[in-house]
């Protein structure tokens, strides 16, 4: 059997045609993907009912054909699988409870428990391994430190990270010590979805953009660099994906630092300085504005061949530069994959 087309561009091979998949690809545009969010009850109940997670997850699979599926849940369960409160306020968002000092990051369970709450996601895993279609890759998931960080400090989504930002200088200590935990039960918890079946995992470190300078390197690229050594000593070969999202220059050479495999791309930067700056390394994902699978028409098919042409020089994934909002229309999801594909 030939390699998956996914499996190829990460080990640093130019394809004719780039494979494609789409972040938030299962999703509230979905009309069918509603449906059975509201027989699970809601997101929380969604993500942690393995068959119905498995439908999701599948559901842009059957209707667009992507080259891979990323597994349904969130990057906030596993906060909750350390002891935060997690829930979701219609409209708003995540709401958790917050820590704010070094008895919070004490009062967390510890890591090796995570999986009592987790044990479910695995269980999503295993069905998706067994029910994809063999050309289709299976990627697993979890959020950077940093941004899950910003979570649990917060209790709930900021625009600039203040409180997080806060924390970092007013209290070192206990800021270090909640993102030494998030790390390592990071990796505990992508090895078990590894184990599962997950053939590819994915970093989201959605708040890189707001680390500046030594903070970058401390709290963005440092962690990524230990959960990807971790996670390839215990699995060897594993391709491994890195988001850091608006990490500007901090792109440049993220690869090196970390190990990864592959750095996603936002559409903050030209594909083609992407190409210049950071797919010299190896592999880049991205980065077509979400805002096109709102608006469509002949600019989508103009944004997408630009993407593909800028990144056709090497190894590339093609994805947009951030997950497709509710709003998006999926005949336009159509339309860009004819377009990648050249139909
Ligand atoms: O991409 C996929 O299809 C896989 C599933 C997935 C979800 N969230 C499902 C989801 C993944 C990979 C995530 C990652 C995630 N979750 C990130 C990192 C990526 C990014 O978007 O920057 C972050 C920051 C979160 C935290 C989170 N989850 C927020 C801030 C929100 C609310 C905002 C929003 O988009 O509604 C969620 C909810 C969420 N996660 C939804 C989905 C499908 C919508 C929930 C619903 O159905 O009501």
């Amino acid at each position: 059997m030939t390699k998956k087309t996914i499996l190829r561009a990460l080990a640093g091979e130019t394809l004719p045609t780039p494979p494609i998949w789409m972040m938030r690809q299962a999703g509230r545009y979905l009309p069918e993907y509603r449906t059975t969010r509201a027989e699970a009850g809601d997101f929380l109940k969604l993500c942690y009912n393995p068959e119905l997670a498995a439908e999701v997850t599948l559901q842009p699979i059957r209707r667009y054909g992507f080259d891979a599926a990323i597994l349904f849940a969130d990057i906030l369960l596993l906060p909750q699988a350390l002891g935060a409160d997690l829930w979701f306020e219609t409209g708003e968002g995540p709401r958790l409870s917050t820590i704010g000092d070094m008895a919070g990051v004490r009062a967390l369970r510890p890591i090796a428990d995570i999986h009592e709450t987790l044990a479910p996601i695995y269980e999503t895993v295993k069905l998706l391994a067994a029910e994809l279609p063999r050309e289709t890759t299976l990627i697993g998931f979890a959020g950077a430190p940093w941004t899950v960080a910003t979570y649990m400090i917060a209790g709930r989504g900021t625009k600039d990270q203040g409180p997080a930002h806060a924390l970092k200088s007013s209290d070192r200590a206990a800021f270090s010590a909640l993102i030494d935990v998030i790390t390592e039960a990071t990796i505990l918890y992508l090895s078990a979805q590894v184990s599962a079946g997950a053939e590819v995992v994915k970093l989201f470190d959605s708040w890189a953009g707001s680390l500046k300078g030594q903070d970058f390197t401390d709290f963005a690229v440092k962690p990524a660099a230990r959960i990807i050594s971790a996670l390839k000593a215990m699995h060897p070969g594993l391709p491994v994906i890195a988001f850091p999202r608006e990490g500007g220059d901090g792109y440049v050479g993220f690869a090196r630092a970390t190990g990864a495999d592959c750095v996603a791309i936002d559409n903050s930067v030209t594909p083609e300085w992407a190409a210049a700056h950071v797919q010299i390394d190896g592999c880049v994902q991205g980065n077509l504005a979400p805002h096109h699978m709102v608006s469509g028409g002949q600019e989508l098919v103009e944004a997408t061949r630009h993407v593909v042409k800028a990144f056709r020089g090497g190894p590339h994934i093609f994805n947009l530069g951030h997950g497709i909002t509710p709003d998006a229309n999926p005949d336009n999801v159509q339309l860009m994959i004819d377009t990648v594909r050249g139909a």
